[in-house]
């Protein structure tokens, strides 16, 4: 059985590296828009009229990237993959419905963590360039000297981008978060735990979600 899991959350809370571990655990695909949009930060997408002619401006300002690019990735990625894990879509309640027409979902998880909390996390996170490996400086540092001295700061993760980042989320996927209470998959999970922790948590609800259906 391979699930479709769909994880929601805060900029912060732990989506990537839950995601990373979910998928190698159940051997699912981890479709990400924030790894997608990142590795296509300079595509044209000037024909959209909005407020910026690339992906890269939209995401480096902390702003969403236009609905019309997203869904296309997603539906793309959705279209070739069995079971997987959904991170970082959909972000406002249109991406929500989009998805509905798209696929259904056995588990939708909800991570909570603290707004404080985030921005510790968010300004302290650090990148492996060759793995895409998220770190930290302080709650998760690389044992490896030479993956410590490599890593790079992502250019959303300065203050004020983060700040900004945290109010997109409050106006715009909170709202959409608030469409799944009803799911029959939906389980919140509290994120300010050890990763660990949230790991048993994430790891007993989908066994549960699947078992129970
Ligand atoms: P995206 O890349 O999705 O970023 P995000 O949602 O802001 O989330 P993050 O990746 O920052 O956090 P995360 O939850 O994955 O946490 P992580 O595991 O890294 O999107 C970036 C941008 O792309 C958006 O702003 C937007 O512009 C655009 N975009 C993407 N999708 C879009 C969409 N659908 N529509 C429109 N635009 C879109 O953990 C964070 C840090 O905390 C790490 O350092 C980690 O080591 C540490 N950490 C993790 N868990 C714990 C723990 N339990 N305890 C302590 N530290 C922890
Ligand atoms: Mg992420």
């Amino acid at each position: 059985m391979e699930p479709k899991v769909l994880i929601m959350g805060p900029p912060g809370a732990g989506k990537g590296t839950q995601s990373t571990r979910i998928a190698e655990e159940y051997g699912l695909e981890h479709i990400t828009t924030g790894d997608a949009l990142r590795s296509n930060k300079e595509m044209d997408i000037s024909h959209l009229d909005a407020e910026y002619d690339t992906p890269g401006e939209f995401m480096d300002a902390g702003d969403l990237v236009p609905d019309a690019v997203v869904d296309a990735i997603v539906a793309e990625a959705l279209d070739s993959a069995g079971g997987f894990v959904l991170d970082g879509y959909p972000r406002n309640p249109d991406q929500a419905e989009a998805l509905d027409g798209m696929t259904d979902l056995d588990v939708v998880l909800a991570l909570n963590v603290s707004r404080a909390e985030l921005i510790d996390r968010l300004t302290g996170r650090r990148v492996d360039p060759e793995t895409g490996e998220n770190y930290h400086v302080e709650f998760d540092v690389p044992d490896d000297d030479a993956v410590r001295e490599r890593l790079v700061q992502r250019e959303d993760d300065t203050r004020e981008a983060v700040e900004n980042r945290l109010d997109v989320f409050e106006a715009e996927t909170e709202p959409a978060i608030q469409q799944y209470h009803d799911h029959e998959g939906y389980v919140e999970i509290d994120g300010e735990q050890s990763p660990d922790a949230v790991w048993s948590d994430i790891d007993a609800a989908i066994r549960g979600k699947v078992e129970g259906s």
